[in-house]
């Protein structure tokens, strides 16, 4: 394990390799006053650059306060090593509503996401002034983040929401092999890759000519979209294997496109099945999703699987936590997303219950904090 660099042109956490776990956090500003939300971004700063390398939140946060203090850090992650650890901060829509003078700093594209076909959302699992994103490859070092983070804002911000992601869905990275997710299919196969620049400033990062005059501080930075998909893991499991492979239109075991011998393999929407039909059926989700159906769309995806006990009716609640990155919501995911509510095969499996959109400012200069930078 490595200590992830916390400063730089862009934010760790977008296309940093997926770490294993992940816990992420939807806060509401709780103050009415400027300031203080102003100096909670400061002190954040400063304590997630410490955690980051590998140490407290708070210089001599664990023992050294003396017997007569509550600890400046809780403690659990005191013999942990960093374990990649990064924190990835966002800001909803709602923290621009003129509560803290932010109106004229709001991003254009950052306005809610409609409603789409399908949706079950739950208010108390989405939205949130603020977001934190916090991956490491131990979930104590990301749980113990989250926390000394939360415990720091206490009076300013409250926790809405919170996810624990226990295993990547996603490869973000071209040396990294492709996980699994709870559907069992290999996921993030084609994703956009640390590797691929053109791509990324393309689709993923926020161009200087987006954001003009006073939005110009999220030049550099990129969208968060983040959907709690409950997948329906019971149902899945009692359909044929070439049921499943034609949902995802890919096969199970190496990756593959339908049609094609190995998981790297460029897919082919014209080839046909032995039956004379399309290999990749017209609803597969890899088939809907894909750019050449959508005006070239793309989007990063870096999410996590998790489960969150039972749903009190003998089923897992279980699911993906989709996270993803990308230039213009509105432009991407809104429409990625309407195509494949509407048609894609993999609705009958899925739901989604949770969301929230973010705006992730560009990374840290020397000197500079999270409170400068927005305020
Ligand atoms: C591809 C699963 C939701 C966008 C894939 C693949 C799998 C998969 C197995 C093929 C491997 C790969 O290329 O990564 C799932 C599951 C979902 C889900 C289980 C829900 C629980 C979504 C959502 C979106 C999305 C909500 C975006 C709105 C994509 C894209 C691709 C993809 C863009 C790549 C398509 C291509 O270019 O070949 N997904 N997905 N997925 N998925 Fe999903």
């Amino acid at each position: 394990d490595q200590v992830v660099p916390f400063r730089g042109a862009h934010q760790a956490g977008i296309i940093t390799p997926a770490q294993d776990r992940m816990h992420f956090v939807a806060l509401d500003v709780v103050t009415k006053d400027p300031r203080e939300l102003r100096e909670l971004l400061m002190a954040w700063t400063g304590a997630a650059e410490r955690m980051v390398a590998g140490a407290e939140a708070a210089p001599g946060g664990v023992i050294g306060g003396g017997p007569h203090k509550a600890p400046a850090d809780t403690g659990e992650a005191f013999d942990l090593d960093a374990s990649n650890l990064t924190i990835t901060i966002g800001y909803g829509p709602a923290l621009f509503d003129g509560r803290f003078g932010l109106a004229g700093r709001k991003p254009s594209p950052l306005r809610e996401l409609p409603g789409f076909v399908g949706d079950d959302l739950d208010p108390a699992r989405s939205g949130g002034d603020l977001c934190i994103q916090a991956c490491a490859n131990d979930p104590q070092v990301a749980v113990h983040a989250v926390r000394n983070l939360v415990r720091l804002g206490f009076g300013t911000v409250s926790v809405r929401w919170s996810q624990l992601g226990f295993g990547r869905t996603s490869a973000t990275t071209r040396t990294q092999t492709t996980p699994r997710n709870l559907f069992g299919f290999k996921d993030g196969t084609a994703n956009i890759r640390a590797e691929d620049t053109e791509a990324l400033d393309r689709h993923v990062w926020v161009q200087p000519a987006d954001v003009t005059g006073s939005a110009a501080w999220l030049a550099g930075g990129s969208y968060l979209v983040a959907r709690r998909i409950r997948m329906h893991v019971e149902v899945w499991d009692r359909s044929t294997l070439q049921e499943q492979q034609d949902v995802i239109g890919r096969d199970k075991g190496e990756g593959a496109p339908l049609g094609q011998q190995s998981e790297l393999d460029p897919v082919d929407f014209d080839a046909k099945g032995a039956d004379g039909r399309p290999a990749i059926p017209m609803d597969a989700h890899v088939r809907l999703a894909h750019e050449s159906r959508l005006g070239g769309i793309r989007i990063l995806r870096r999410g996590y699987n998790f489960t969150d006990g039972s749903d009190g009716l003998g089923h897992l609640d279980a699911g993906l936590f989709f996270v993803a990155f990308m230039r213009d919501p509105h432009e991407q995911f809104v429409p990625m997303q309407r195509a494949l509510a509407a048609r894609d095969a993999l609705s009958e499996y899925i739901e989604h219950t949770g969301s929230g959109l973010f705006a992730c400012p560009p990374g840290l200069d020397d000197g500079d904090d999270w409170g400068r930078q927005l305020f």
